[in-house]
């Protein structure tokens, strides 16, 4: 079990900010990456669409044999029931290891959430974090539009359209006072830049995909399944849309790390 690969996945290619982190920190580890390139985004579908299809992506990578699956997408750890009991396995999402976090670092105690609609009408975020610190004021703002320009590439904080679509979201966070945001989207660590840009550099940005990495790593470490051989780890890619897309914008999420293989697969079989 130990040599099984991790499961990771995501709507479209966000969670490959969750796979950077992984590859970095575990570079022993096999990592089997599945992205619902063909059904992206998850964010402005309903509770039960989101629900199904999450099961359907979980499944595949069970088919796959991983030995944990994380579900490194904002939408889906909010709105989705835990997965865990119906496939066996670990399971993380992104939710309780970015709370987590935030609440540590924040001096505050204002803390901000941005994330998809539903991730944001589901109150998930808001609710973890409160239900440990009720002193703590957490404001939110849904900023749907961020996942379009990810998932098109338009991440450069320099870029006009960039600039006024971050300012948009932010104006609210700035007049909140709020020390601390969570990138509650794991596509949103890619606008992190012109997000610091806007929001200044005393607001700490707490990246969904890397805490998720981190919290991988313990739950793996407890379990005693932690790859401890020098095994080079190979990740390979699904997608339920023409890989070319896949191709052109992963590089962006994978800081030009290669990726050793990508395939597309009928998720609905
Ligand atoms: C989306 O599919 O709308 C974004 C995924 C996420 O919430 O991380």
């Amino acid at each position: 079990m130990k040599q099984s690969p991790i499961g990771v996945f995501d709507s479209g290619l966000g969670g490959l900010t969750a796979v950077r982190e992984i590859q970095q920190i575990m570079p022993q580890e096999d990592i089997v990456y599945f992205g619902d390139t063909g059904r992206v985004p998850y964010g402005s579908k309903s509770r039960e669409a989101i629900s199904k299809y999450a099961l359907q992506d979980a499944r595949f990578l069970k088919k796959m044999g991983v030995k944990i699956l994380v579900a490194a997408c904002g939408t889906v750890s909010s709105v989705a029931p835990d997965l865990s009991e119906e496939l066996g396995l670990p399971y993380t999402g992104v939710v309780n290891p970015t709370c987590f976090t935030a609440a540590r670092v924040t001096r505050n105690g204002k803390i901000g959430v941005i994330g998809t609609a539903a991730t944001i009408n589901s109150h998930s975020y808001k609710r973890r974090i409160t239900a440990k610190h009720p002193e703590f004021e957490v404001f939110e703002q849904h900023c749907q539009l961020f996942v379009s320009f990810v998932e098109n590439g338009l991440v450069d904080p320099d870029d006009e359209l960039v600039q006024l679509m971050v300012r948009r979201y932010m104006a609210p966070f700035k007049e909140s006072g709020v020390d601390t945001m969570i990138l509650g989207c794991t596509h949103f660590p890619l606008l992190a830049d012109a997000i610091r840009q806007e929001m200044g550099d005393g607001v700490t940005l707490i990246d969904s995909g890397k805490e998720t990495a981190i919290y991988t790593q313990k739950i793996l470490r407890e379990a005693g399944l932690l790859r401890d051989d020098d095994h080079k780890g190979e990740s390979n890619y699904y997608v339920s849309d023409t890989p070319a897309d896949f191709e052109k914008y992963a590089a962006l999420f994978l800081n030009n790390s290669p990726h050793n293989h990508v395939e597309h697969i009928n998720i609905e079989e």
